[in-house]
């Protein structure tokens, strides 16, 4: 039995999955259009309608099949959700008034199981983001919650377990969101607890060997990071020594990184096949000149390609490849299965040319970081790597802002090296989610000996995060950056001047391109 989650394209439907797996329940995200038949009701014990950007009343509003909501399936919609429910059943929307993003505070109205443990009249904190809201409930329902600006927080028809919150329970944000996730699952929808990491394993060995024909092989592009290496793993506890690796050696690694991953990988005992091939020459060569970031991680994304696939040719019968693309590159670059909007063309999802004709496998698509390192220590990924911080698939490419050539690549590779040496010296690397340093094409004029310099910036960027989604900047000791900037200065040629990045994302990213 599982939960169906159909996504109206929010960015936030996968946080309500892997909520729902931190429940211990087992869920699917499919998109909003899909159409309500036997086939697709079979297995489903409850439905939650994701958030969305739309408005429920637009001409080009998502396409929905309304005996979604008519199947005596307990339904919980959120956000867009709510007011698909309120406009299909009846009740009226007030459009673009008071609208409401960020922390709100609402009231909780009498007693409901959605709200079991609160009491009536109990305040609590939630995430707001929308600009519709239900006016007056449809026949049937009945007012759960209420805040300052929205008279219809929460509202459910009980006989029918129609649920919706206006509200996003499944953001951090809402401190009290996941207890009423839970009572909808478990008071409500009366779901088994039924997932765990294992099953998780089972599940994904088992849809890979019945993807993957007997007399075929598959390769994985092996970059050294969590998210490759375990799904790698996967792949391997699947089909054994018909899994090729390739790790391609981009030349916009970290200092030493490329012998250190094969080190890494070879000293775990995970008894992958990996091929190193060295492409340095061919990924600068297609950089030159390039200097805006979609056609840097466009240019790098077709390389990455064509290396594939001259590499591919080598191995006999290859029908698929694999890729540990994460839920979060996901949202950013293309909706799951829904819609959503474009952030940054993420290299390594998607994209292969037709005529090579490989199927993808991406075992962790609908993952988050934490859950992959959860994952990877199950499947005895060695601790080293699982904790690695992430590293963009362009690699240096995003970080040298402006021209890439070898000379600022080395620059890059030493101020960086030293920026995550001090910091796990310092004993903080396992503490941030990524500290590396950028370029900037900016010079300025310094003085050093006697002599005048004119030389390029640096600028220090360390983030904490749970997913990479979200980001704060993180306060760093003062003695540490004092020692980092004096090191970067003295034993970097190329850089005289060392800043920091204080933005958060949003608004910016965490890499710069
Ligand atoms: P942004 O810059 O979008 O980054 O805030 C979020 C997280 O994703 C990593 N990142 C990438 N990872 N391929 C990847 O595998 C990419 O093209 C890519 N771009 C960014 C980034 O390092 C951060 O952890």
């Amino acid at each position: 039995m599982t939960v169906l989650i159909l996504d109206f394209g929010s960015q936030y439907t996968q946080l309500i999955a892997r909520r729902v797996r931190e429940l211990g329940v087992y869920s699917e995200i499919k998109p909003c259009w899909t159409e309500c038949t036997a086939e697709h009701t079979k297995e489903v014990q409850a439905i939650i309608l994701s958030g969305g950007p739309a408005s429920v009343t637009d001409a080009d509003a998502p396409k929905f099949d309304k005996r979604w909501i008519e199947q005596n399936i307990p339904v919980l919609g959120v956000c867009y959700g709510m007011q698909l429910i309120a406009h299909l059943k009846g009740g009226k929307l007030s459009q673009g008034e008071n609208r409401e993003y960020g922390f709100a505070t609402v009231q909780v109205e009498g007693k409901s199981k959605l709200f079991s443990g609160f009491d009536a009249g109990d305040k609590t904190t939630v995430w707001m983001s929308h600009g519709d809201h239900v006016a007056e409930v449809p026949h049937g329902f009945e007012a759960m919650a209420s805040s300052e600006g929205c008279p219809f927080v929460a509202m459910g028809n009980v006989a029918k377990k129609i649920y919706a919150l206006q509200f996003h329970p499944e953001v951090v944000h809402s401190p009290r969101g996941k207890e009423v996730l839970s009572n909808f699952l478990f008071e409500i929808a009366q779901c088994e607890k039924n997932w765990a990491a294992e099953n998780f394993i089972e599940s994904t060995v088992q849809r890979i060997r019945s993807m993957v024909p007997q007399d075929s092989n598959v390769i994985c592009g092996l970059s050294g990071g969590v998210d490759s290496t375990v799904a790698a793993v996967l792949v391997h506890r699947a089909i054994g020594d018909r899994l090729h690796c390739i790790f391609v050696d981009t030349g916009l690694l970290r200092k030493h990184e490329g012998d250190e991953v094969m080190e890494m990988l070879g000293r775990g005992g995970l008894g992958l096949q990996i091929h190193r091939v060295d492409a340095g020459s061919r990924f600068l060569s297609a950089l030159q000149g390039v200097t805006d970031p979609e056609a840097k991680r466009k240019s790098i994304g077709k390389v990455f390609i064509e290396v594939f696939e001259s590499e591919t040719q080598r191995i006999p019968h290859v029908s698929h490849l694999v890729q540990g693309t994460l839920y979060p590159d996901v949202i950013e670059s293309v909706s799951v299965r829904g819609p959503s909007v474009t952030i940054k063309s993420h290299h390594n999802v998607g994209g292969l040319p037709d005529r090579m004709k490989l199927k993808l496998i991406e075992p962790l698509r609908e993952l988050f970081k934490d859950e992959v390192r959860a994952l990877g220590r199950q499947l005895g990924v060695p601790d080293e790597l699982l904790r690695r911080q992430p590293f963009p698939g362009p690699g240096l490419a995003v970080r040298l802002v402006g021209e890439i050539t070898p000379e600022r690549v080395k620059i890059l590779q030493e101020a960086d090296a030293i920026f995550v040496e001090e910091i796990r010296a310092a004993d903080l690397y396992d503490t941030l989610w990524q500290a590396f340093v950028v370029l900037l094409p900016v010079r300025s004029v310094g003085v050093m000996g006697d002599g005048r310099t004119y030389e390029q910036t640096a600028v220090l960027r360390a983030v904490r995060s749970e997913d990479g989604m979200t980001a704060e900047w993180a306060y760093l000791p003062q003695e540490l950056l004092r020692r980092v900037s004096s090191r970067i200065s003295n034993e970097v040629r190329g850089i005289n001047r060392v800043t920091m990045d204080i933005s958060n994302k949003p608004p910016a990213t965490i890499e710069w391109e």
